[in-house]
């Protein structure tokens, strides 16, 4: 089985990538073949300042390393490293129906947020189909917000076989049957339900673009105030509290299992005010990121070796992605 997945370096990691993403990619790295890579292409489309891309490319890398993805399992690289990747996304931009770009959530959630209309955010979901069927992926594990576009991919890694290999059969996409096996793989989301979405502080989905974050490598002080403007209500300590609350869920998704099964009880009955609940939620923060959060700042401390670490992932990259262009050039006359 070969996993791949990706995070654009577009803004500061936080607490949501981590639970909706990154972790499934340090528990996948231990199941077959995994490739895991730094969307910096895909960055481009909100960060336009070059030394700012350089540097949150880097502390991507460096995140990815500190919260223990390991380049000695997994394949580490910077998709912008890969020159097959630009080849892929045009022949594959040839089969893509205009019409699928346009019913694109993500397309039309960050025009609502007042984005330009640009190309490069239109096409955005093919540069996506094409880092996942470079690489001949069986899964990618994501969030629930990027489910469509493994939708996308499967839709026309399925029209790029059916009009370029004779006998492909859609039923039958490996050829166990035909014999007649697609070009392009068909591959899979991977989604983690218990943490399908974190809520930010204000209860929307946190994201860096709503500014409701708690970051992963922030400075203290700014994680511990983004903890206790955690909204709540003005439910007294004795009553029962709503489930639906932002606090509720973070601690679902933070608190060990061990201590779970308390919290929860004590939530639905009452007997505690939120002040107590944002404590225990900052030593879980603690708890789980300040072994991370040192070996960040050791990892920011050598370049030399993050970059090595890239270098060395872009070469393992470019030789799953050699058979696959290969074959899609081949296939289509180039
Ligand atoms: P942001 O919304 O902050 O811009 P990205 O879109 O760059 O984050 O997301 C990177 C990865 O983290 C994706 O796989 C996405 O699904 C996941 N992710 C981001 N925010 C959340 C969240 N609030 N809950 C769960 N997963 C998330
Ligand atoms: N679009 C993804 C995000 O915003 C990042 C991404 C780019 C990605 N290419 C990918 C994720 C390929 C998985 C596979 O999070």
């Amino acid at each position: 089985m070969r996993t791949l997945s990706g995070v654009q370096s577009s803004g500061k990691l936080h607490i949501g990538n981590y639970y909706g993403a990154i972790r499934q990619f340090v528990a996948m790295q231990d199941q077959g073949e995994a490739l895991f890579f730094i969307a910096n292409y895909h960055a481009l489309n909100s960060v336009r300042d070059a030394a700012a891309a350089k540097q949150l490319t880097f502390e991507t890398a460096v995140s990815y390393l500190a919260l223990g993805l390991d380049p000695s399992k997994a394949v580490l690289f910077r998709q912008s490293d890969i020159a097959e990747l630009a080849e892929l996304y045009w022949v594959l931009g040839t089969v893509v129906p205009m019409s699928n770009l346009e019913r694109a959530h993500s397309y039309k959630d960050k025009l609502a947020k007042g984005q330009s209309p640009d190309f490069g955010l239109f096409a955005y979901p093919v540069l996506m189909a094409a880092d996942i069927l470079l690489y001949g992926t069986d899964v990618v594990p994501v969030g629930k917000d990027q489910v469509q576009h493994l939708e996308f991919a499967r839709d026309w890694a399925t029209k790029f076989n059916l009009q370029y290999v004779k006998g492909y059969d859609p039923q039958d996409p490996t050829g166990a049957k035909s014999k007649q096996p697609g070009i392009l793989k068909l591959p899979q989301a991977r989604l983690n339900e218990a943490t399908a979405v974190v809520p930010g502080i204000n209860g929307e989905k946190m994201s860096k673009t709503y500014k409701n974050t708690i970051d992963l490598f922030g400075p203290e002080k700014e994680v511990e105030k983004a903890i206790k403007s955690i909204k709540t209500d003005s439910t007294p300590p004795e009553a029962p509290k709503s489930l639906e609350a932002p606090l509720y869920q973070l601690l679902k998704v933070m608190a060990p299992e061990s201590e779970w099964a308390e919290i929860d009880r004590t939530w639905r009955e009452g007997g505690q005010g939120y002040g107590h609940y944002k404590g225990k939620l900052l030593g879980y923060y603690h708890a789980a990121f300040d072994a991370p959060r040192k070996r960040y700042a050791e990892l920011c401390a050598d370049p030399a070796g993050v970059e090595a670490v890239l270098k060395q992932g872009a070469e393992k990259a470019r030789a799953y992605a050699a058979p696959v262009i290969a074959a899609v050039r081949a296939a289509v006359g180039l």
